[in-house]
């Protein structure tokens, strides 16, 4: 059966002294953690420092990207491949910033996705409807047509471990959340949509909630039977407040 995931994308944010200093935080407040797994996503440039400082610890590690191609001339790109090179086994897709500011499409999203896949890794694949999109009622039509891309591509067995993180796009960063009985309603509309093509794999796949989870919301969040915990940005860079969300989890 699914279990509870909590995850921190710390975003373009940190330092080797605050990756040490995080990391060293959450492995003592995380020591005796059990049944939540939890992963962090430092940039790029720190994650061969958070691989070690983990060791020995419950506590995964996380990429915020990945190019499509697997090595040759991507002047800047970071590789699935390179990233399970050095221990690395989830990677976050289509967060909705790399969408907005990269223009990354669900197709680019679902060949990312397929990548992770053939390589053995965990994807995280963020979908989730802007503010309008939410005002105009879309918001069903919107996941369903991020997961489409995927379940076209690869068929349905591609969710098999995987992950889905719900982030509606205005909850993100903001403040403001999805209250608990929006974000299960999307989340069951989620599971039911991946259920129509095979109920197992919609039973067993992974769905968090992102945008605005905190330490005093996550506990009503994750008490939904559909959220299985969370994706967790300006939260996950205190190791105080992130601790709370897991332990809630
Ligand atoms: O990926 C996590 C995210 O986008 C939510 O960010 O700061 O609202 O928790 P935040």
């Amino acid at each position: 059966m699914r279990h509870p995931l909590v995850m921190g994308n710390w975003k373009l944010n940190g330092s080797q002294q605050l990756t040490a200093d995080l990391i060293n935080g959450l492995r003592d407040a995380l020591a005796d953690v059990q049944g939540c797994k939890v992963v962090i996503a430092p940039p790029a440039l720190y994650l061969t420092q958070a691989v070690a400082a983990v060791e020995g610890s419950e506590i995964g590690v996380g990429a915020q990207n990945i190019d499509v191609n697997l090595s040759g001339a991507f002047t800047g790109e970071t590789s699935a491949e390179m990233l399970k090179d050095i221990g690395v086994r989830y990677v976050i897709l289509g967060h909705s910033e790399r969408r907005t500011y990269h223009h990354e499409s669900d197709e680019l999203v679902a060949k990312k996705f397929a990548i992770m896949k053939q390589q053995g890794l965990i994807p995280v694949l963020c979908i989730g409807e802007t503010e309008a999109e939410n005002e105009a009622g879309k918001t069903e039509e919107v996941c369903a047509r991020q997961i489409d891309a995927v379940i076209t591509a690869q068929g349905v067995d591609a969710f098999k471990d995987a992950v889905i993180a719900y982030e509606p796009v205005w909850a993100i960063g903001t403040g403001k959340s999805a209250t608990p009985a929006q974000a299960q309603a999307v989340h069951k509309f989620i599971r039911e949509h991946i259920a129509k093509q095979n109920s197992d794999v919609a039973q067993q796949v992974i769905i968090q909630y992102g945008g605005s989870v905190n330490d005093k919301n996550a506990a009503e969040l994750f008490g939904q039977p559909d959220i299985d915990g969370a994706l967790v940005g300006g939260a996950s860079l205190k190791a105080d407040a992130f601790s709370v969300i897991v332990k809630a989890a």
